[in-house]
């Protein structure tokens, strides 16, 4: 199997690069691109010459706009990266006949309610990085390509900044620390995204009716302020000296940020458990392993 990477230097696309290796020969290509290769998807006629010249079996694509808050400011290039290039990817794919597999967001849903979100449920994403997203799931699934979307939630991984260290590096410097603590979602490690793509893009080349969109992220729930008492706590308990004194909930209206975030980002995964026969782990087992690695 021949896979072309985008992406290959982002947290999820870093663990791609081990977790593909198993399964043929990959391509993994940064913005930057190499050997006359283009991997920036602001180029699409780039792309396009790309992936006709490499006639890959399968893309994976882990590169995005992910800059949040400025896609507020910059809407078109985040449709440009998060949408109308993978549209040029499954265009190609579909021409292949090949696979393209994507990862898209809990941020395509406006985050009402409490129960987790299935793949059935409406969409209304509360700002333009979610808006992007979005676009870029309905040109993948509108091409006929054979595909794999994941919208997955709070990706982490040891390498890069991540929320963890952020407020590790805060801990240590103060007594208080005010957390968000009405947005619910699950911390998800780049490392299980990357294995869970490898298992499903095995199962699904030989079985093209698992193609489609799936939700995926690690088991259980909590805040953000839960996710900084349970960071602080374990690494207090491998025996860091930490600062901090008291982790204080606020809401989300008391932390205003240019972009709009849902509340509720739980996501329903019994799709991919059930079709993919997996076990997806709790989101603390993930993020402790991640902890003692840094
Ligand atoms: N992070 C999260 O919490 C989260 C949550 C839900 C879904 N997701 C989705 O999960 C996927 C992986 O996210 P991640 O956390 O691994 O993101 P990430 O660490 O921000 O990595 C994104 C990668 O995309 C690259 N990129 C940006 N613009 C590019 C361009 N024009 N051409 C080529 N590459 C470009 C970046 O390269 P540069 O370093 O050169 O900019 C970076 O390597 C994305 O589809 C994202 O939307 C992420």
């Amino acid at each position: 199997m021949k896979i072309l990477l985008l992406g290959k230097d982002g947290q999820v696309g870093w663990e791609l690069q081990r977790a593909l290796a198993p399964l043929g020969e990959v391509i993994a290509l940064d913005r930057q691109g190499e050997n006359g290769l283009c991997g920036d998807l602001a180029d699409l006629d780039g792309l396009r010459t790309t992936i006709r010249r490499l006639q890959p079996d399968v893309i994976v694509n882990a590169a995005a706009y992910t800059a949040v808050d400025k896609a507020e400011d910059e809407p078109e290039l985040a449709c440009l990266i998060n949408a109308l290039a993978p549209q040029v990817m499954a265009e190609e794919m579909h021409a292949l006949n090949g696979w393209l597999v994507h990862y898209s967001t809990d941020y395509v849903f406006d985050g009402s309610g409490t129960l987790p979100w299935s793949e059935m449920d409406r969409t209304a994403p509360l700002n333009q990085y979610g808006q992007s997203k979005f676009q870029g799931e309905e040109a993948i699934q509108q091409s006929g390509c054979q595909h794999l979307i994941f919208r997955t939630s709070w990706v982490y991984a040891a390498r890069g900044n991540n929320f963890a260290k952020t407020m590790l590096r805060l801990a240590a410097e103060r007594e208080q620390l005010n957390v968000i603590d009405d947005q619910v979602g699950a911390p998800t490690g780049a490392d299980l995204l990357a294995d869970v793509t490898a298992h499903t893009l095995r199962l699904a080349v030989a079985k093209p009716q698992l193609s489609g969109l799936y939700h995926l992220a690690a088991a259980g729930e909590t805040s953000w302020c839960g996710y900084a008492r349970y960071v602080i706590e374990l690494t207090r308990g491998m025996g860091a000296a930490l600062a901090v004194q008291n982790i204080e909930p606020i809401p989300t209206t008391a932390y205003p940020t240019p972009a709009q975030r849902p509340l509720n980002s739980r996501l329903d995964t019994r799709k991919v458990s059930q079709s993919f026969a997996l076990h997806l782990p709790s989101w603390q087992s993930g993020v402790s392993r991640m902890l003692k690695e840094i």
